[in-house]
């Protein structure tokens, strides 16, 4: 396998003038609150940033300089945008990409894409990244198989035993995932697994249960040091909570016994080496006791990383926005943090929240509510942030500050 090649050294960094002829020009492929969060640190080092995204009025859009609504999925129209705004930087934010493109775009040296246009293309499908991680890097992860019918789904299961998990190849947030202990249970599990993927590809991967003590995102941040190079910072593991795919939260330090943290920091290293390029990687891994599992890796901030807002010097996010500019980063914590997801609660479009006074009351709290224009039940609409003198007393002041904060229908 190639070693893929980082973006020309940008040494030494210079940058221009939002809405000059020499701006530094940013374009955020995904403006929910991740990337928000990603233009509001771009927006303080005076970066031009357009953000893309499939609905109008999304959290990136209403503090970019630019916004623009498309598919882009749509191979046509995502080339079409960026022809137009003419970026330095394509940053991806979420997976559903015509990654095809920003392979062309990279290519032909158009513009540079964050972290690489190979990892946004391995890490949109399961497939990609299983078999880098497992099979090219050697990395252990959960057993597997690859199906593409019920009847191969039966045959995987044969192979990986049950309990197992099944996904669709193209899917995240839990989409289309089941946990399946029975037999009888396969051809549900394969028909929801259909239904739930981004493109009903058929394809699904069955993983075999890893019956792990917790599980950690390893943020890790490829930076230019001062000599050109890359260097790789690790930030402090981040433990969270999972219910059906979906994270509710998340704290800061993890505790991880010695070899534990040595193994995941290996693997990171690993996995982010060979996608390539510079900004950070969500790594997700499972931990029972000394022993470390691979899961996935996304190439861009991760949601659990929410935390880091309260418990770093410096964000996910501006980790990100420095390391993309070829700008050196600080991956060190600041106190321990915690962070609790707020639902919407209510289907209604221009929501209302009451309690954000009595929730910032809360010793040491902050909020961050993304302002989507719709609320659904299970729409991520806001986050409670905290930090504390140890990850339990800031685990109590998050989920305190995320409950007095209430969601409703405007008047
Ligand atoms: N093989 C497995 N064994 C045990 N638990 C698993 C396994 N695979 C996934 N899980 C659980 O399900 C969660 C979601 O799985 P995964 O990260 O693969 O899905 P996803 O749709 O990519 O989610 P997200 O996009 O939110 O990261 C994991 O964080 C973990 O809690
Ligand atoms: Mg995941």
């Amino acid at each position: 396998m190639s070693q893929p090649t980082a973006p020309a050294p940008a040494q030494p960094v210079r940058l221009g003038t939002p809405l000059s002829p020499g701006a530094t020009r940013v374009l955020l492929l995904g403006a929910g609150e991740l990337g928000k969060e990603v233009i509001i640190a771009l927006q303080r080092l005076g970066i031009e940033v357009i953000a893309a995204d499939r609905y109008p009025n999304a959290p990136g859009h209403q503090v970019a300089h630019r916004a623009h609504v498309l598919n882009m999925a749509d191979p046509a129209a995502l080339r079409a945008l960026i022809d137009k705004e003419r970026p330095h930087l394509v940053v991806p934010e979420i997976e559903a990409i015509a990654t095809q493109v920003l392979l062309q775009v990279e290519a032909e040296g158009l513009a540079t894409v964050i972290p690489s246009a190979r990892a946004a293309h391995l890490t949109m499908n399961r497939e990609g990244i299983r078999r880098l991680a497992a099979e090219e890097l050697g990395l252990p992860t959960s057993t597997y198989r690859f199906a593409d019918s019920l009847a191969e789904v039966e045959a995987a299961v044969d192979a990986v035993g049950l309990p197992c998990l099944i996904k669709p190849v193209m899917s995240s947030s839990g989409k289309g995932q089941s946990r399946v202990d029975r037999r009888e249970d396969l051809a549900k599990a394969w028909e929801y697994a259909n239904a739930g993927g981004r493109v009903s590809l058929g394809r699904v991967i069955v993983e075999g249960f890893v019956d792990f003590d917790y599980e950690i995102t390893q943020l890790t941040v490829r930076a230019r040091n001062a000599d050109g190079s890359i260097g790789t910072h690790f930030c402090e593991p981040i433990g969270h909570v999972q219910v059906q795919g979906d994270y509710v939260e998340s704290w800061q330090p993890q505790p991880m016994s010695a070899a534990a943290l040595a193994a995941s920091r290996d693997y990171a290293g690993k996995v982010t080496a060979s996608l390539g390029g510079l900004g950070i990687f969500g790594v997700e891994l499972f931990v029972r006791g000394d022993r470390v599992w691979f899961s996935e890796v996304s190439p861009r901030p991760h949601d659990t990383g929410l935390v880091t807002l309260a418990s770093q010097w410096q964000s996910e996010f501006e980790l990100h926005a420095r390391a993309l500019l070829g700008l050196p980063v600080d991956a060190g914590l600041r106190n321990p943090g915690a962070s609790r997801v707020i639902y919407g609660g209510v289907e209604a479009a221009g929501i209302v929240f009451d309690g954000v006074d009595a929730a910032l009351r809360i010793e040491g709290t902050e909020l961050r509510l993304f302002g989507k224009p719709e609320s659904f039940v299970k729409r991520r609409m806001g986050v409670a942030l905290a930090r504390g003198a140890d990850v339990a007393q800031a685990r109590n002041r998050a989920t305190a500050a995320a409950a007095a904060v209430r969601p409703g229908k405007a008047d």
